[in-house]
């Protein structure tokens, strides 16, 4: 299994550094969270794990691969899945369709299939309107499908970024238990988010961004129970 260590990543845009000298280890086979208010660099860090916002400098070693300067298609397709923020599905596609794209690369039909008919086993309801077409859908069924299209690259790693934005507590709730169940399918998983409490009751490891900078870090248990994690984060 592999991991993604991150030593010392500096990213900015433009002329200004957002992420400063940023140390993390995703662990095989767990759940590591990254958890920081509005503004604390979290999507950027993602977008410098995709090569999107590349890094000015700074390594990320994926199972033993230097990511930094690799272009992202190539990043996607080392196993590294991501889940952006605010869900994005396409409204005027069908479920099944949204969830084809995310394996747009394989041409072999039966190989598809069998991916979506897991997809299914993991939400049914995704199953049961596969013909739906996806902007018809509620909030927390659009949140499945982009999950689900994240799943269908069959990814060692995936990167879910804020999954509980704008959605009512019961989806969270469902979305978090599914990310749980994800994980014990044996696929790692970094978790970025704001909501503490609910990311911490389901992740092994984790980090508080700041600013820019991890300013804290330790197992989930510990975490939440740290004094100036819960006053900052607990709400
Ligand atoms: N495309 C961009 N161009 C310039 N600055 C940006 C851009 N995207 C984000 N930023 C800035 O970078 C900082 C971190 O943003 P972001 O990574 O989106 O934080 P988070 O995801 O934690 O809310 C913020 O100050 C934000 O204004
Ligand atoms: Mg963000």
């Amino acid at each position: 299994m592999s991991n993604l260590v991150i030593r010392d990543l500096t990213t900015r845009y433009d002329t200004v550094d957002v992420l400063h000298d940023v140390s993390l280890d995703v662990e095989a086979g767990k759940i590591t969270c990254i958890l920081g208010a509005n503004g604390a660099g979290k999507t950027t860090l993602i977008r410098s794990i995709l090569g999107l916002t590349p890094p000015r400098k700074g390594s990320l070693q994926w199972d033993g691969r230097e990511l930094a300067g690799m272009k992202t298609h190539h990043i996607v397709a080392s196993g590294i899945s991501c889940i952006p923020e605010g869900r994005k599905v396409f409204p005027r596609m069908t479920v099944a369709e949204n969830l084809a794209l995310g394996a747009f690369l394989e041409k072999d039909e039966a190989v598809m299939q069998r991916r979506m008919d897991k997809v299914y086993e993991i939400f049914p309801r995704l199953g049961e309107r596969m013909g739906q077409l996806a902007g018809t859908m509620s909030g927390g069924e659009q949140a499945m499908i982009s999950i689900g299209r994240g799943l269908m690259a069959e990814p060692r790693l995936l990167v879910i970024d804020e999954p509980s934005l704008g959605l009512s507590p019961l989806y969270v709730k469902e979305n978090f238990n599914v990310i749980k169940r994800i994980n014990e399918l044996g696929i790692t998983v970094l978790l970025v988010e704001q909501n503490a409490r609910q990311t911490l009751a389901i992740s092994h490891y984790g980090y508080v961004l700041s600013q820019g900078r991890v300013v804290a870090r330790g197992g989930a248990r510990e975490l939440s129970e740290n004094d100036e994690v819960r006053s900052a984060y607990f709400g």
